[in-house]
């Protein structure tokens, strides 16, 4: 599956650093400077996750609502990650997200980051960019975070799912807490109009529903038609499949161990937490989240 150069004996697995308040790994932080003074457009579109919360999925939609006609070519010669640059990363054998955006030439760039909110480089905010945050549950983001640590072999050594569960509850996973990551874009919607707040349990739920809203957020008039056609273009099998959405072009990830389009599923959690566990996660979950009124479903 692997079909990118063989970077295997170059990539270890990196270290957890504290950086800037948050658990990071160097990957995302070298560039730091040109990261931060980074000159955004007033039409980007930033697309904000939390990492393993939907991003793959929203930036292959805005893909195909803004180029799937004009450039269809796109599709299928650049895999996802060339086309919507990853702002912060610096990974061996892939220019880097700060270079790859300032070289784009589209009309709007589509810009991924994992940012929290506070890192977020201030052009954005001065610009008056949309924004569009996907949030997760945190109990399938925790999952799916795992799954991805063990396959990814840039990541630090995720260990045993419950020496896992244990960091992510403390907010050790790189790009720092959970928590904090999805109230801090829920608080800033409050001040900034610009940010479209959508949950992966609404999309897997209702696709085509999030995909109007998208579309009216983002005032595009797609026909209905259209609409139809990208929503089953970006069905979870269809993007498993699709080599250009699915990762398998990149040399960082061991498909042995697990694929990066893995389940796409609202209550995997189900599947890993023991009863203790889920016990003990709700209990701090509460205190984490009792100043808010951000609600996550667990299941549909
Ligand atoms: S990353 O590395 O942060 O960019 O990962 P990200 O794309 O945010 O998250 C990957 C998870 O999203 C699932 N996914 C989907 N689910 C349903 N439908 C579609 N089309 C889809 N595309 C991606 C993917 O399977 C990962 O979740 P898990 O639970 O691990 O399967």
């Amino acid at each position: 599956m692997m079909e990118g150069p063989d970077l295997s004996s170059t990539i270890s697995r990196a270290e957890l650093i504290e950086f800037e308040g948050i658990s990071m790994v160097h990957f995302f932080t070298e560039n730091w400077e040109k990261i931060q003074n980074f000159q955004a457009r007033p039409d980007d579109i930033l697309i904000a996750t939390y990492p393993k919360a939907g991003t793959t999925w929203v930036s292959y939609i805005l893909d195909l609502l803004y180029f799937g006609n004009t450039a269809p070519e796109r599709q299928t010669s650049q895999p996802i990650y060339m086309r919507v640059p990853f702002l912060e990363a610096t990974f061996p054998g892939i220019p880097s997200g700060v270079d790859l955006a300032d070289n784009m030439s589209t009309k709007p760039r589509l810009i991924k980051t994992h940012l929290p909110v506070q890192l977020v480089p201030k052009s954005f905010w001065e610009q008056n960019c949309r924004v569009v945050y996907v949030a997760r549950n945190a109990k399938d983001n925790a999952v799916s975070f795992y799954h991805f640590d063990r396959m990814n072999m840039t990541a630090p050594e995720p260990g045993d799912w419950s020496t896992y569960l244990q960091r992510f509850k403390n907010g050790k996973t790189v790009f720092g807490p959970w928590y904090d990551h999805v109230c801090g874009f829920w608080e800033k919607k409050q001040t900034y109009s610009n940010i479209h707040y959508m949950f992966f349990e609404d999309m897997v739920e209702d696709t085509g529903r999030e995909l109007e809203r998208l579309c009216s957020f983002l005032g595009l008039f797609t026909p209905i038609e259209e609409r139809e056609q990208i929503r089953k273009g970006v069905h979870f099998d269809s993007m498993k499949h699709n080599s250009m959405t699915n990762y398998s072009t990149i040399p960082l990830m061991d498909f042995k161990v697990s694929p990066f389009m893995r389940k796409g599923k609202v209550g995997d959690w189900k599947n890993h937490f023991t009863v203790a566990q889920n016990e003990q996660f709700d209990e701090l979950y509460k205190q984490k989240m009792k100043n808010t009124s951000l609600q996550f479903r667990t299941e549909i």
